[in-house]
């Protein structure tokens, strides 16, 4: 960085992500460690050990750690790769202050990418449509799932300068009196936040080009965040919410108003039905039901047990006295946490009044909800019609909700992932039931769960639904 007089009063220091810690062993060798990451490397010159212990310490410009080992030109040239790839390993942080004030710091989350080469600040620049500022704790911190870092905003005209990057500019034409810090502290802004990919030369980069035109910033996030490599964020069986909140229980209590449902003998099918393979092959979504003949009771409830009934609790013996702690069902989820819950919209059923019901799959029973179809029920079967192209309104739709607690108090970063992916699972042990018993299913691409909510009575960020699945009685051709 050239110095001029105005620059002098910027500096860019840098140090030790403060995640992480450092030690120079008796050998000359530096440790460094965070979570379950090493960094390991030496003996090193004895000439940088004060430069490195400020380094693992409040840190300083890099200019300032040169200079107390510029007597020996090996010990520079150490110095000097052994920043470049603690950098490119993601252990420096960099703090900008203008005139003793912290600005800007730059955090690093993960090792950089090697495969993007920062935009020329001195061109044409502009803020990534990936980038977001928001609040974490008591810090204003600009991300982005493009970048290996995080910007934490200390100060207000960083703020004012990354709001005027909305829109293709030249840095040093912005009008930087209006944004209250000199062009020249712009431009080191400019350059580290384009160095951690929170800028694009132009919009084409992110728009024309298909790699990237393809993500949403909600998808890209979603990806980038639930998957491991990006973040540096705790991940996994954490469980986040352990000591602030209690669990929700893994037995729901019974319903007030409700239907038994008779629970098929599993033998007599085995010997009336297509052998697997059949069924596998034979599976296929069937957009038209039999209103002659429609679903039975006896069906529906033998449908919902096969797919989703508890075949038997898991009970520990923790105090001597019987504890729910888990469940054995026909669909696999996450973590046997079984979050997933399935509400029929009854539209047409042999046997059962139209209404909104809940299935309860311990005690094999369905909860009434709603009797009867109210004009929002109508409405959410009608808005299948328009998704699956089906003439007629589906005899059942099954909403399945999501209890999200049970899953989040246990994952962090997987949780909203795992429960989608357990909607898969579900969705294709229900069609391979619906098959096996010569019923037409269909899964549903999308819902609306603001609706839903309201419609059952459920908190959206407690329960609300993940996915649909019309069942019906099938045409026979
Ligand atoms: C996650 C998922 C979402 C789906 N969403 C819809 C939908 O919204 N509308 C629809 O008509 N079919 C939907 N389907 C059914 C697919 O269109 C169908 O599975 C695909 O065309 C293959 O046909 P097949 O199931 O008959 O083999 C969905 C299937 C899945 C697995």
């Amino acid at each position: 960085m050239v110095i001029t007089s105005e620059e002098a009063m910027v500096e860019e220091s840098v140090c030790l992500r403060d995640d992480a810690t450092g030690v120079l062993d008796e050998n000359g060798r530096l440790l460094l460690s965070r979570d379950s990451k090493r960094f390991e490397v030496g003996p090193l010159l004895a000439e940088l050990v004060p430069s490195l212990e400020i380094l693992l310490a409040d840190g300083a410009p890099e200019e300032v750690l040169r200079g107390m080992v510029s007597q020996n030109t090996q010990a520079v040239e150490q110095l000097h790769v052994l920043l470049r790839r603690m950098d490119d390993r993601g252990w420096l942080q960099r703090v900008l202050t203008f005139k003793g004030q912290p600005l800007l710091t730059m955090k690093p989350l993960v090792a950089k990418p090697q495969d993007r080469q920062a935009p020329d600040v001195a061109g044409v620049v502009t803020l990534s449509r990936f980038a977001l500022l928001r609040r974490v704790g008591a810090e204003l911190v600009l991300e982005s799932p493009r970048s290996s870092a995080v910007a934490v905003v200390h100060d207000p005209r960083v703020g004012a300068f990354v709001t005027s990057l909305c829109r293709p500019v030249l840095v040093d034409q912005l009008d930087a009196e209006a944004i209250g810090l000199p062009a020249s502290v712009l431009s080191v802004v400019a350059t580290l936040l384009g160095d951690a990919s929170f800028l694009v030369p132009d919009l084409a980069e992110e728009e024309a080009d298909m790699r990237l035109a393809q993500w949403s910033l909600p998808d890209l996030f979603f990806h980038s965040r639930s998957r491991q490599g990006r973040h540096a964020n705790g991940y996994g069986a954490t469980w986040p919410l352990r000591g602030r909140f209690a669990p929700l229980p893994v037995v729901d209590e019974q319903g007030e108003s409700v239907i038994a449902l008779t629970r098929p003998d599993l033998a007599a099918p085995a010997a009336e039905e297509p052998a697997f393979t059949s069924v596998l092959e034979g599976r296929q979504s069937i957009r038209a039901h039999d209103d002659d003949q429609p679903i039975t009771l006896e069906q529906l409830g033998a449908f919902l047990y096969r797919s989703a009934g508890v075949r038997h609790q898991v009970t520990a013996f923790s105090d001597g006295s019987p504890r729910p702690l888990g469940m054995a069902r026909p669909y696999p989820t996450g973590g046997a946490l079984y979050e997933l819950e399935l509400y029929p919209v009854v539209h047409r059923c042999a046997g059962l009044y139209p209404g909104l019901y809940h299935y309860d799959p311990l005690r094999n029973q369905l909860d009434i909800v709603t009797a009867g179809l109210n004009p929002g029920l109508e409405s959410l079967l009608q808005q299948t019609c328009a998704k699956t192209g089906m003439a007629r309104r589906p005899q059942v739709l099954l909403t399945v909700t999501a209890r999200f607690g049970k899953v989040m108090y246990k994952y962090e970063a997987i949780p909203y992932a795992t429960i989608l992916k357990n909607v898969g699972v579900l969705y294709q042990t229900m069609y391979l039931v619906a098959t096996a018993m010569g019923l037409a299913p269909c899964a549903v691409g999308g819902g609306d769960s603001d609706s839903f909510a309201a419609l059952a009575g459920l908190d959206y960020y407690e329960e609300t639904s993940v996915g649909e699945f019309l069942v019906g009685s099938r045409r026979q051709s």
